[in-house]
């Protein structure tokens, strides 16, 4: 079977690629290397085993040039920055909207049948009661999870219209080793600066679902493989949630560093930048029902995230300093 993965060079992206590889999969990966890295892929390029189309979504020929030849597409190509919502909205657009857009075009015009597609837990905003599945309401509080929802409403009606069996899945925070956005990232950057003070975005108190990469890889091949539906939704993450205060406190534990002193920096109703999202966990029966059941709660995938990505931003801050 042939398959592409759109940002495939990306965090996600290029763990789902190791696993597709591993099983003989023949990939194909489209990136623009905007925040991919082809290091992460270069060996399975080098093997033969992945095919790499260097290009921009956002242009219909590439994705043309993407989709050609392949039986299902796996579209991870995003800009995941939802903090760019507030100051440029026009990037969630463009390259959320209109790239899912001219994926959707391609598969239509070149017959591919089957599309799973990279979403996110942002679409549901705040929703009232804490833990939520899927039958709740989106009402996205950023421009990236209002792009989300596009995609995910573009996504049904292609479904719909030209028999593209479709499975969104709707992905909790998630961390593992090549991340390089989002909180733990940040707070392990900050405390290598600076060990006695941290500055954390909010009050402490957001709180939200984590899942470990092998787990989100895992649950997407399963939602992938066993959902029967023609167009089906399904939260992916770990069941549980932690809070940024706790977060703060593994990573520090982690780094071995002695309680900082945190100076908290809320906005609106105590969240990190507006868009930010308070409190919101993922119920997962439904991939449960699948048979997937995740290895790692939110805590300890916090933990073994910071744990690994300590050692990748450490030994690249040592490559950077040899070649000065
Ligand atoms: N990491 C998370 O916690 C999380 C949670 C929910 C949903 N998601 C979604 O999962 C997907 C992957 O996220 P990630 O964390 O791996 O992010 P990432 O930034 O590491 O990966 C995105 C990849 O897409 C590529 N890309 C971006 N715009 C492109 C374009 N116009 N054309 C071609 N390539 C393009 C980037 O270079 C990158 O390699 C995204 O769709 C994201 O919205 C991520």
């Amino acid at each position: 079977m042939r398959v592409l993965v759109t940002g495939g060079a990306g965090f996600i992206g290029s763990h789902l690629v190791d696993r597709l590889v591993s099983e003989g999969f023949s990939v194909r990966v489209v990136d623009n290397l905007s925040s991919g890295r082809i290091d992460y892929i270069k060996r399975h390029i080098d093997l033969g085993r992945a095919e790499f189309v260097l290009g921009d979504l956002k242009d219909p020929s590439v994705a043309m040039r993407a989709a050609s030849n392949v039986d299902v597409v796996f579209h991870f190509a995003a800009n995941p920055e939802v903090r760019l919502s507030s100051t440029s909205p026009e990037v969630h657009f463009n390259e959320n909207i209109l790239a899912t857009f001219n994926v959707l075009e391609a598969m239509r015009k070149l017959g591919v049948g089957e599309l799973v597609f990279a979403s996110s837990s942002t679409v549901y905003g705040e929703p009232e009661d804490m833990l939520v599945d899927e039958s709740a309401p989106l009402r996205p509080v950023s421009v990236y999870g209002a792009s989300k929802a596009a995609c995910e409403a573009l996504i049904h009606a292609y479904s719909m219209l030209y028999g593209i069996r479709s499975v969104v899945l709707r992905y909790a925070n998630v961390v593992g080793p090549r991340l390089r956005h989002g909180v733990i990232y940040d707070f392990i950057n900050k405390l290598l600066s600076n060990p006695a003070e941290l500055e954390v975005l909010g009050d402490g108190k957001q709180a939200k679902s984590y899942i470990y990469i092998d787990d989100a890889v895992e649950a997407t091949l399963i939602a992938w493989r066993r959902s029967n539906a023609y167009y089906d939704v399904l939260n992916v993450g770990s069941g549980d949630y932690v809070s940024v205060d706790e977060i703060a406190d593994i990573v520090a534990d982690v780094m071995g560093i002695d309680r900082p002193v945190k100076r908290y920096r809320p906005v609106l109703h105590g969240v990190g930048w507006p868009g930010d999202v308070k409190r919101i966990a993922l119920k997962i029966d439904k991939l449960r029902g699948l048979g997937f059941t995740p290895r790692m709660s939110s805590r300890e995938a916090v933990r073994e995230t910071a744990r690994r990505l300590l050692e990748e931003i450490v030994s690249e801050k040592g490559e950077a300093v040899k070649h000065i």
